[in-house]
């Protein structure tokens, strides 16, 4: 009945998440407040693993796409799983560090890493650096000579392939500010340029088609193409690619109109394709890296408002107003993204009308659902925004300086605080009144 298995509703008729009341999570944690459910994230990554182990004899290795949602607490949980992790800027890799991820289990991507996010990566011994174009293998292969080190590369390939999911979130084709692209010689080119350097060893090839992908024909052809692409670089110059890595971007239930792929499935169908076209041309098997990040967190998370204004415009529209919004979950302002909600407080109540639920920040667009089916709602009831886990707390800015909400972790009636509230001082930290204003 609910898109995430994390959830029930208790005696009380009050929604439950991780064995905990979501009204006594409010009483005690205040609202807006993110709800993540740990077993769950454990669960998810077990079955990644798990079908790598089945399906693959474990000849690869899951990582954790830690933009998803990276906090210290996350970070050491998949750790805890056995994943490794990808991270996309200095911060991520920073969170991941100081969370103990050991440095032989981290990539790192990007398409513009700077120079002191290389040095601090490469200073670390990072396990993988995706080289994303020639200006950074040419800064890769310095700061390493520099170091006295060979780092071990892998270059974003775009595979020219359309998985059909939304533009903003489309990196597949050419037409893509991501990685080099195989239709026009410029990813052959690269690496052989890259083979004839002294600091760099290329490891590895990856792509990532898109997010929020329900097809797996888009995965299958994307692994064909780069296996491929893998024989070509054997033939042309001599080099044995070991890795392969295809990225992240399985879909989520976020309504209960999705349905998703299953995750031990694609695992399956993808392996399938690597050992038939591995025999057809001739190459050896490589080590598979998969990237999922939206899967790993996004139905184990929920996000719980308190309702302030319900303002009914007749036959027009009620906006119901929540105390959050777009500052903690932008994802319907930018991509118009769709989300199940229920009232926290009467779980069961029937669904009887048509809402638009509004933000409080100072912009018309900052909406979180627009015309979808809720019971009766009043003021003072409670929220919930369903399958807030990936790409809410890790996109929320503090627009109208509004503070961030805390992230809390529950598992078996348990809950504690794994990022605090922000509070006003937060807000100003980093401003300074100049003495001579
Ligand atoms: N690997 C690479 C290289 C990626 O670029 C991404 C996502 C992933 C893995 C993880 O993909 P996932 O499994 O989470 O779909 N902010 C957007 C999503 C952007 C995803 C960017 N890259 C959203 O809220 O939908």
């Amino acid at each position: 009945m609910f898109v995430s298995k994390a959830l029930s509703i208790n005696s009380k008729n009050h929604l439950e998440i991780g064995g905990c009341d979501c009204v006594d999570l409010v009483n005690n944690y205040g609202t807006p407040v993110y709800v993540l459910d740990e077993s769950l994230i454990r669960e998810n990554c077990r079955l990644y693993k798990n079908a790598m182990d089945k399906y693959y004899d474990g000849n690869g290795m899951v990582l954790y796409a830690s933009k998803a949602l990276s906090t210290m607490a996350v970070c050491k949980i998949v750790e805890q799983e056995g994943l490794g992790l990808d991270v996309v800027s200095g911060g991520e890799l920073y969170t991941a560090m100081k969370a103990g991820v050991p440095m032989d289990r981290i990539y790192f991507h990007g398409n513009n890493k700077t120079c002191e996010e290389l040095e601090l990566a490469i200073s670390n011994n990072i396990r993988r650096i995706v080289v994303d174009n020639r200006e950074e293998l040419k800064r890769v292969n310095d700061i390493a000579s520099k170091q006295g080190k060979v780092v071990n590369i892998s270059f974003r390939i775009k595979p020219g392939i359309d998985a059909h999911t939304h533009d903003f979130v489309q990196t597949g084709q050419i037409d893509s500010k991501f990685g080099v692209a195989l239709e026009n010689g410029e990813a052959i080119e690269i690496i052989g340029e890259a083979a004839k350097m002294k600091n760099v060893k290329v490891a590895g090839v990856h792509c990532h088609i898109g997010s929020q992908i329900f097809d797996l024909e888009p995965f299958k052809l994307a692994a064909k193409v780069m296996l491929e692409f893998i024989a070509k670089i054997k033939n042309e110059i001599g080099l044995e690619i070991e890795e392969l890595n295809l990225g992240g971007g399985f879909g989520i239930k976020y309504t209960m109109n999705d349905d998703p792929i299953e995750y031990d499935h694609y695992i399956e169908s993808v392996s399938k394709v690597v050992r038939s076209v591995c025999e057809e041309k001739g190459i050896k098997l490589p080590f598979i890296v998969m990237e999922p990040g939206r899967s790993i967190v996004a139905s184990a998370g929920i996000t719980l408002y308190k309702v302030g204004a319900v303002k009914d415009i007749k036959d027009v529209r009620t906006y119901v107003s929540v105390d959050g919004g777009m500052t903690d979950n932008p994802r319907y302002a930018l991509y118009q993204s769709r989300y199940d909600a229920l009232i926290a407080n009467r779980a069961d109540a029937p669904k009887v009308q048509d809402v638009t639920i509004a933000g409080k920040c100072c912009e018309s667009g900052d909406l979180l659902a627009k015309d979808i089916k809720m019971p009766e709602i009043q003021a003072g009831d409670i929220l919930a925004v369903l399958a807030t886990g990936a790409y809410n707390y890790s996109m929320s800015s503090n627009y109208n300086r509004i503070p961030k909400p805390p992230i809390v972790l529950v598992k078996n009636g348990k809950s504690r605080v794994i990022v605090k509230r922000e509070d006003f001082d937060d807000i100003i930290r980093n401003d300074i009144i100049p003495e001579d204003l």
